[in-house]
């Protein structure tokens, strides 16, 4: 397997939202789970965990659930929020742990560019989050086995493009600031 550079893999990954319907192959699903495993925590806490939903059937509810809950609640209009890529990760971790929602962060990203290393797609999905903490998705976080002390943080969409790779949005200027 060929594996892109990481800062080339930084500088190209792009979110991808249409997938084959391919699966990834364990080979490509433990290098991404390596690139979550590894990820730097805080305080090495290591408390974020990773679901990963490969049950194509149960996705599709999940994001039907979603979905209603999105129109009823009066957000943006979700269809198909992890277009239909053949893996989903989720991250949930300690909801007390401060840094939680950052150690999920990083791993995300983790995952996102060991994805582009090895040529395949992703994108980072905050979209349900709202719906996650609702009483909405109980059955949903008992399904995938979030404890009653645990937040979802993140999720990513996994799977190879289907698509060419989107060019990247103009960078925004004056975003970094040098004190020599
Ligand atoms: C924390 C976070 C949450 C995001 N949530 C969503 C999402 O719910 N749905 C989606 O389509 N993209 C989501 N994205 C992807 C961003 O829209 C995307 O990264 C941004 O537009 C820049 O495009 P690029 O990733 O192609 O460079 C999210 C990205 C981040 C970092």
């Amino acid at each position: 397997m060929e594996v892109k550079n990481a800062v080339q893999a930084i500088l190209d990954r792009r979110s991808i939202r249409k997938y084959k319907p391919e699966q990834l192959t364990d080979e490509q699903l433990k290098i991404i789970l390596d690139a979550f495993d590894w990820a730097p925590t805080a305080r090495n806490a290591q408390e974020v965990r990773a679901i990963v939903l490969q049950d194509a059937e149960m996705m599709k509810a999940f994001a039907a659930d979603f979905e209603a809950f999105a129109a009823a609640t009066g957000g943006k209009l979700f269809k198909n929020f992890y277009f239909d890529a053949p893996t989903l990760i989720l991250l949930c971790g300690d909801a007390e742990f401060p840094y939680t929602a950052i150690d999920s962060g990083i791993a995300v990203e983790n995952m996102a560019v060991a994805a582009d290393s090895i040529g395949l797609g992703s994108v980072i999905l905050g979209c349900i989050r709202q719906f996650m903490a609702d009483e909405a998705s109980a059955q949903w976080r008992a399904k995938f086995g979030i404890k009653d002390s645990e937040m979802f943080t993140i999720a990513l969409a996994v799977g190879t493009p289907d698509c060419e790779n989107p060019k990247g949005a103009a960078r925004k200027e004056g975003k970094i600031t040098f004190i020599k």
